[in-house]
């Protein structure tokens, strides 16, 4: 039995298995991986994860020893960011690996293979039904699924599918760290710059896709100021870019979601620096909900808008923004802000998580690979096409 990769490709959401497990918040947690503020670290054989629910009040981590754990925290959005999602993910089937190796008696080769790789075809597909937008989360299931198909001892393919997630994490941030001095190749000295949601360490494997460029172009002495929107409803861009730019000392402000255009008008914002969940082949973004907002008023103010994201993120399995899978989330995170009711009881809402900001709104899309520009028929199919190749 293999997974059904085309199962991959559907949105379906079937979380019923997915229960809050009794995670216990770790007493002395790492903040560091690899160099870097990283939401995700892997210890002794279990992985510890950031709670960016608990933020910015409370600084706490969770060890997450079992593959529904770790479902559990990309669902409820302990962990989340596009390439946090996918290394969680990873690491997810790392734990899958270890957990059937300490449970499962032996059984004979063979027959205890075919069990393996059942076990780890319901670890993927329960990982993957967590969340629908974000395309790394898929990205990295196929990166690690040859690795448990092989037919070898189990506790082999068990270190492989570590060493792989091991990876996976690494590579994002040197991937990040790329797409930081690619994108401040780009910034003009005094840059004020906007962004959305949170695209920082905390969404990936550490140094962050559009905060990243921030942080190089900071470095760089080309950044005046970042102004960070609240990003309504879950605040990602208020309880989390902002913990995280004033953690590490960037000069930084927070915008409510209505005054981008305000701030453009005034001069007061120059440029916009977004992340992305999925990009398509022509270049058709989702991000948060709101980038596609941003992305018109910056069109109507005549201010670049950048979407940095690594390859990772790029979907060439489809070409229109409208194939993306948009999330619906639930009505609670709209009524309530933490545990005040905001709305009246029973109120109507929609929720989507994101939407789709289309290519010619986009100035310049920034992987790890370099600038992409739009091509001859106005898209950044060739561009994107030749990032990926080249990844
Ligand atoms: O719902 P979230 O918080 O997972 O949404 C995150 C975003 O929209 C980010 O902008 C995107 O994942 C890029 S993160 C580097």
């Amino acid at each position: 039995m293999s997974l059904n990769t085309t199962s991959l490709n559907t949105t379906s959401l079937n979380t019923a298995s997915l229960a809050t497990p009794p995670l216990s918040p770790l007493t002395n947690p790492t903040h560091e991986r690899f160099g870097c503020l990283s939401p995700l670290s892997w210890r002794e054989g279990r992985l510890h994860v950031l709670d960016q629910l608990a933020l910015p009040t409370t600084t706490r981590f969770y060890e997450v020893s079992t593959w529904r754990e770790a479902a559990w925290t990309i669902k409820s959005m302990a962990v989340r960011g596009a390439p946090a999602i996918g290394i969680t993910a990873a690491y997810g089937l790392a734990l899958a690996a270890q957990e059937f190796a300490h449970t499962t008696p032996h059984v004979g080769a063979h027959a205890e293979h075919e069990a393996f790789v059942a076990w780890m075809c319901e670890a993927a597909e329960g990982l993957y039904n967590t969340r629908p937008t974000a395309v790394n989360l898929s990205w990295a299931l196929k990166r690690l699924q040859p690795l448990w198909e092989e037919e070898r001892a189990t506790h082999t393919i068990a270190e492989a599918l570590l060493s792989e997630a091991l990876a996976v994490h690494e590579e994002d941030i040197e991937m990040c760290k790329a797409m930081g001095a690619w994108g401040a190749s780009l910034m003009t000295p005094n840059t004020k710059a906007l962004t959305h949601c949170n695209t920082g360490a905390l969404a990936t494997g550490g140094y962050g896709t559009a905060l990243g460029v921030m942080r190089a172009g900071w470095e760089r002495g080309l950044l005046e100021r970042v102004y960070a929107d609240e990003t309504r409803p879950y605040l990602q861009g208020a309880r989390l870019t902002m913990w995280e730019l004033m953690r590490d000392e960037l000069p930084c402000s927070m915008l409510c979601d209505n005054m981008a255009a305000y701030m453009m008008q005034r001069g007061e914002i120059d440029s916009v620096w977004v992340g992305a969940d999925r990009i398509t082949a022509q270049g058709d973004t989702a991000n948060k909900i709101g980038t596609y907002g941003l992305a018109l008023i910056a069109h109507a103010h005549n201010i670049p808008f950048y979407v940095v994201a690594p390859t990772s993120t790029v979907d060439l399995t489809l070409s229109e923004g409208s194939e993306i899978p948009i999330e619906r989330r639930p009505a609670r995170e709209m009524t309530h802000v933490g545990a005040t009711q905001i709305a009246p009881e029973g109120a109507s809402v929609e929720n989507p998580a994101f939407d789709v900001t289309p290519h010619r709104y986009i100035t310049a899309i920034i992987t790890e690979q370099g600038v992409a520009q739009r091509g001859e028929d106005g898209s950044y199919r060739q561009a994107l096409t030749a990032h990926v190749k080249a990844r």
